[in-house]
């Protein structure tokens, strides 16, 4: 019973269902982590398999893997799953098996990079984007695509959409967030184009209307598809704000998506994804105003994540309609088994939001840096 909450039923550990069709034991999600397990080209590894498997074992609802890769010239970060060819599907179905075995439910989430795909893992070539705006957080400027090259990467997000399915996925998660390619076209900050592709909000709109027009003809009707999307850029200036942000979800939702998760900010948003520090419930669940207008304007589930660490604070988002599902990141990095815990009464993840481990680029995996006593140095 979480303390200092009088509520009538508490819903954390009741029951949900996404379309009908997935039916989750609890409303915890795994929100989508990177985890630096696959091999250096993208096949599921046993330390991979193991990870998820220990996450299934934990509890949680629903489990998002992290980043997939549907094409090479998205590329984020060494080591991350793909999902660009039929040959990754054997390796990932041994992953789903796994956590099915272990009472799991889990979605694959894709991803291209776009303007946030760093050079130095693409070959050195440019990042490809919307248009040529300047990313000062990697002081790159990427080069604007071409018409077929959108088209060729939309048929990518649907191609991905089909493997995931075929490899035993529950669901498949497009990644529109944090200024990745998707995210990219719906911000105004990113999308400067005028022609079906941008110029305006509904032309904004359009690339990820394709991405999951075609992610929707080839995995099936009755495959659960899911957004990852921001709800604000957090930029001084332009981009994505909450309402626009609502509207990109309405839309999405009258085409059939059957789940939204909110995030928030891009690489070089002043205020950050990832926020560190969170050591009061009052700097936790820090995307709660823009769940509130999601859920007034939505009859799909609403995932809210960010900042998420104590358990009344969970139960109070989801009483006031805030949510009706709650993502974590870094706790369950920490805690793998933070949901069967709280079942059992713990009141707050151990995770003090230091951020050590989402310095990628100093470890060899995604794990909790802090508890390892590594990041000391
Ligand atoms: C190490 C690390 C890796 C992440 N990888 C992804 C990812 O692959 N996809 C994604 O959508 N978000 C990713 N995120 C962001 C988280 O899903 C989440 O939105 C953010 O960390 C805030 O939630 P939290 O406070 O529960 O950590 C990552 C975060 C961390 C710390
Ligand atoms: S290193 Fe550990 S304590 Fe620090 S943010 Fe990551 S999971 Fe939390």
């Amino acid at each position: 019973m979480s303390r200092g909450l009088r509520v009538e039923k508490e819903k954390l550990f009741e029951p949900v269902s996404i379309s009908g069709v997935l039916h989750l034991k609890n409303r915890i999600v795994r929100s989508a982590t990177y985890e630096k397990r696959a091999d250096e080209d993208g096949f599921a590894t046993d330390g991979l398999i193991a990870m998820y498997e220990a996450l299934a074992a934990g509890g949680a609802g629903l489990i998002i893997t992290g980043v997939a890769l549907v094409h090479p010239s998205g590329r984020l970060g060494p080591k991350m799953i793909s999902i660009h060819s039929d040959r990754y599907v054997d390796g990932l179905s041994k992953l789903t098996d796994a956590v099915h075995a272990k009472g799991g439910v889990i979605a694959l989430q894709i991803v291209h990079g776009g303007r946030q795909s760093l050079p130095l893992f693409i070959g050195g070539a440019l990042p490809m984007a919307p248009s040529a705006v300047y990313d000062r957080s990697a002081d790159v400027t990427p080069r604007p695509m071409t018409d077929s090259e959108i088209w060729r990467i939309v048929d990518a997000f649907a191609d991905a959409a089909r493997r995931a399915r075929s490899a035993g996925f529950d669901a498949v998660q497009i990644h529109g967030a944090h200024g990745y390619l998707v995210s990219s076209f719906i911000s105004s900050h990113t999308n400067r184009r005028d022609d079906y592709w941008g110029g305006d909000e509904e032309r904004r709109f359009h690339f990820i209307e394709e991405v999951f027009k075609g992610m929707r003809a080839e995995a099936g009707e009755d495959f659960p598809i899911l957004v990852k999307m921001n709800c604000d850029d957090l930029l001084p200036e332009g981009g994505l704000k909450p309402e626009e942000a609502a509207r990109v979800a309405q839309r999405l939702a009258a085409m059939g998506l059957d789940a939204v998760e909110i995030s928030g900010g891009m690489r070089e948003s002043p205020i950050k994804t990832i926020r560190p520090a969170i050591l009061k419930e009052t700097q936790e669940a820090y995307f709660r105003q823009a769940g509130a207008l999601f859920k007034k304007r939505l009859l799909i589930p609403v995932v809210l994540t960010g900042g998420m660490r104590s358990r009344r604070v969970m139960e109070d988002v989801l009483q006031r309609q805030e949510a009706d599902m709650i993502g974590m990141s870094r706790p369950l990095i920490r805690e793998p088994d933070l949901p069967n815990l709280m079942a059992g009464g713990k009141e707050k993840a151990d995770c003090i939001s230091c951020n050590k481990c989402a310095n990628f680029v100093k470890y060899e995996t995604v794990e909790c840096i802090e508890l390892l006593g590594k990041g000391k140095d």
